[in-house]
C-alpha cells in the first residue's frame, strides 16, 4: 500500500496552458496528490493521459470560477479524501487583449475581475479551513508582471486595460490575504512570458505588433521549463522570503 501524500495541491485552469503543465509536474512527484480543477472534467483531454499514468495522484475535479456553490462543493470533496489541502495554485484567469480603458466594454471588464479577481477570492475563502489544517498551507494566485503600476509596460500601447487591471486587484487581494493570515504563504507569482496557446493567440489580435516585439525582445523559458520554475518556486517559499511580495518567475520582487 502506498503512503498517504505528503503535499495536497489543487491547481485551477488545468485544463491547458500552463495549469496543464503544472498539474503534470506535481503528478510526477510520488509524494504529491493533484485536484486538477477544470470547468468540465468531462472535456478535460488534456489531462487523460495524464490520469491514467497517475491515477493514484491525480483527480480531475469540477471548478468554475467565482460560482460560490461550485467552491464549497470542491472543498467538501477535498475535505471528504484528504481533510486539507497544502497548496492552492489559483491559475485560471481570464487571459484577452481588449482595448484602450476607454473603448473596453463594461461587461469585459466584468468578466475579467469575475474570474480573475472574484475567483479567487471565493477559491481563498472556500479553501480557508482547508488551508488552516494544513502544516505549511500556501495560498498562491499567479499574476502578471503586466499588472504592475510602476514598470515600463504600463506605458505602452499594450491593450490589456481589463487584464492588466484585475491582475492589480488580484496582486491586492493576494497581499491583504497576506496581512490578515499570518499563519499563510500567499503571493501573486508572475510566470513572465509563457508560449502558451493563450500567448500566441493574444500576440495573433495584437495589431500594434508591441507584444511580438515584446516576445523577441524578452527572455523567456520555454513553457514546461517555465512550470517547473514555479513549481520549484512555490515548493520552496516561505513568508519571511516571498510572503505578501510580488514574485518574479526568477524569484526576485516586482515592484507593485
Ligand atoms: N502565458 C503567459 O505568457 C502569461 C504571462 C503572464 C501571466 N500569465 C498567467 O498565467 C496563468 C495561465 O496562463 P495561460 O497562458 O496558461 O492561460 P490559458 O491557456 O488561457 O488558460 C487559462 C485557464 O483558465 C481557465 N478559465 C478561464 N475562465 C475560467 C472560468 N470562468 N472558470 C474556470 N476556469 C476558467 C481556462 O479554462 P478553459 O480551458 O475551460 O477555458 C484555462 O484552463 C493565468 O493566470 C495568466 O494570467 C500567463
Amino acid at each position: 500500500m502506498s503512503s498517504p501524500p505528503s503535499t495536497i495541491y489543487l491547481v485551477t485552469g488545468a485544463n491547458r496552458g500552463l495549469g496543464t503543465l503544472v498539474a503534470s509536474i506535481l503528478a510526477s512527484h510520488s509524494d504529491a496528490f493533484v485536484y486538477a480543477a477544470v470547468r468540465d472534467p468531462l472535456k478535460a483531454t488534456s489531462l487523460e493521459e495524464l490520469s491514467k499514468k497517475y491515477p493514484e495522484r491525480i483527480s480531475v475535479v469540477k471548478w468554475v470560477a467565482a460560482d460560490a456553490a461550485e467552491n464549497a462543493e470542491l472543498a467538501n470533496v477535498i475535505k471528504e479524501k484528504h481533510g486539507r489541502v497544502d497548496t492552492v495554485i489559483a491559475n485560471a484567469a481570464v487571459v484577452r487583449i481588449s482595448n484602450t480603458v476607454l473603448q473596453t466594454t463594461a461587461s469585459d471588464f466584468e468578466e475579467h475581475f469575475t474570474v480573475n479577481v472574484l475567483g479567487t477570492v471565493i477559491l481563498f475563502q472556500a479553501l480557508h479551513d482547508l488551508l488552516k489544517a494544513s502544516a505549511s498551507p500556501r495560498f498562491i494566485p499567479i499574476s502578471t508582471g503586466g499588472a504592475s503600476l510602476s514598470r515600463k509596460t504600463i506605458e505602452l500601447p499594450i491593450n490589456i486595460a481589463a487584464y492588466g487591471s484585475s491582475k492589480a486587484a488580484l496582486n491586492y487581494v493576494t497581499r491583504k490575504i497576506h496581512f490578515e493570515n499570518e499563519w499563510l504563504i500567499a503571493f501573486p507569482l508572475a510566470p513572465g512570458v509563457v508560449t502558451t496557446d493563450a500567448f500566441h493567440e493574444a500576440v495573433a489580435k495584437d495589431e500594434s505588433g508591441i507584444f511580438k516585439r515584446l516576445l523577441g525582445q524578452s527572455p523567456h523559458n520555454p513553457p514546461e521549463e517555465a512550470a517547473k520554475l514555479l513549481v520549484d518556486l512555490i515548493d520552496k517559499a516561505t513568508r519571511e522570503t516571498s510572503g505578501g511580495e510580488f514574485i518574479n518567475i526568477d524569484g526576485s520582487k516586482l515592484s507593485w
